[in-house]
């Protein structure tokens, strides 16, 4: 049910529009409170008498209302909410999301959403299939909204393929089983770390891995929802995330992340160590561009600090240390290894050697490794790769 639960229902020019009212309906049937926000566009088809004869409240469309002068603050709107519905979303509007044109009440809303935006995108087969919109909704994934696919079928333009909307009752059922989802994290405070890091060489090179953060932004995005404040420290990756319970803190090297680390650790109650940090770094950095010259260049490289036998060390009863293991072979017993060592309640393995798992794929095969046994998972999106983790680390701190 969504009992007290405060939606706001944001409806741009789709033909799909139609389908709004159902939704609208559906969410308050399970108890919500709705509140429609509509582009120009929106209007032309559908009108706000019906929106408004459904939720019970006026609908809002421009910034200020043009009969008394009322002004409609998209900030308390963003602060009012427990979610936001786009349905349907048109390729135009998921553009401007992206992209922060904010020219209509219906964008600046979004862009001071503070609670979980959902987006169901309506659009004829090729416009959806178009790079742009593909770009535009990657793009808009990666800033953590929840992107609901729309369906196969029949479309407005007599043409079939993939691009109608969602049918309400499916998108209503996501966004309760996501709202009622029990926040099993609330009030623990969670350390992430993720991505690479660069050990430099010179001013114009450095030492790296394959790391793209996908797995640890995956972790930090699914504590947070389920309740938990997370501090994400990664080192440097091209993603984006946003929600308001995570706190990201941005370096470079093996040392930054051991630091910034350090200090924070003692401040949570769990930490999840998914970064690949360099094992070793530069002796020196040279000041200058090393320049090209005799046959051989010979790097003298220090072991950095193991960010996680760190923690380890320090770790306090009721504190949880969950590690990463990256293998090539021998994986299980490597994994085991480092368990001990480190002071790991379990360990995640992946192995370079699983297609499809590892270094900046989408998707992740993990075994989680304890002292009380493991657990093989099958290959999965990462996104559901971070559900498993989080689960297992929830029922051990039971
Ligand atoms: O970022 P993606 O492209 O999504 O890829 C995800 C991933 C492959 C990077 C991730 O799933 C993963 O396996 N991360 C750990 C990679 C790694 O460095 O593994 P390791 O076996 O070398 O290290 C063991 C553990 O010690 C890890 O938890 C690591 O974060 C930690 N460690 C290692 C060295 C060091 N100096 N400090 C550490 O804390």
């Amino acid at each position: 049910m969504l009992t007290d639960k405060k939606i706001v229902v944001g409806i741009t020019g789709s033909i799909a529009a139609y389908k709004s009212c159902l939704l609208i309906r559906d969410f308050i049937k399970k108890g919500a409170e709705v509140q429609v926000v509509i582009t120009p566009a929106g209007k032309e088809f559908i009108t706000p008498i019906t929106l408004s004869a459904l939720t019970r409240k006026p609908v809002i469309s421009d910034f200020f209302s043009q009969r008394d002068g009322t002004w409609h603050s998209h900030v308390d709107l963003g602060l009012w909410a427990d979610a936001m519905v786009i349905a349907p979303a048109t390729a135009s509007s998921i553009g401007k999301m992206a992209h922060g044109i904010a020219d209509n009440m219906l964008i600046t809303t979004y862009l001071s959403m503070k609670a979980p935006v959902f987006i169901a995108p309506a659009m004829d087969l090729d416009m959806y299939a178009h790079p742009t919109t593909q770009k535009n909704l990657e793009l808009l994934s990666s800033y953590g909204n929840h992107i609901i696919e729309p369906a196969t079928g029949f479309l407005a333009s007599s043409l079939e393929g993939k691009g109608r909307m969602e049918e309400p009752g499916k998108i209503a059922s996501i966004v309760e089983s996501f709202l009622s989802a029990h926040e099993d994290m609330n009030g623990l405070r969670v350390l992430i770390t993720a991505g690479p890091t660069h050990e430099k060489i010179d001013p114009v090179r450095f030492i790296g891995n394959h790391s793209s953060g996908k797995m640890g932004f995956a972790l930090a995005m699914e504590c947070a929802e389920r309740g938990a404040e997370v501090v994400l420290v990664c080192g440097p990756v091209d993603l984006h995330i946003q929600h308001p319970r995570i706190h990201r803190i941005d370096v470079e090297s093996a040392n930054e992340m051991y630091e910034a680390s350090m200090e924070v650790f003692p401040l949570c109650n769990v930490a999840i160590l998914c970064a690949a940090v360099a094992d070793f770094t530069p002796e020196q950095v040279a000041n200058e561009k090393i320049k090209r010259e005799g046959n051989n260049l010979v790097l003298h490289l220090n072991p950095t600090k193991d960010i996680a036998k760190s923690l380890g060390e320090i770790k306090q009863p009721g504190q949880y240390l969950v590690g990463f293991a990256l293998e090539t072979n021998d994986e299980k017993n490597h994994a085991r290894e480092k368990l001990k060592r480190k002071n790991l309640n379990f360990i995640v393995l992946n192995s370079m050697k699983d297609s499809g798992a590892g270094f900046r794929y989408d998707t992740n095969r993990i075994c989680i490794i304890s002292a009380n046994g493991e657990t093989q998972y099958e290959l999965k999106d990462k996104k559901l790769v971070a559900k498993d983790i989080i689960n297992q680390l929830v029922e051990i701190m039971q």
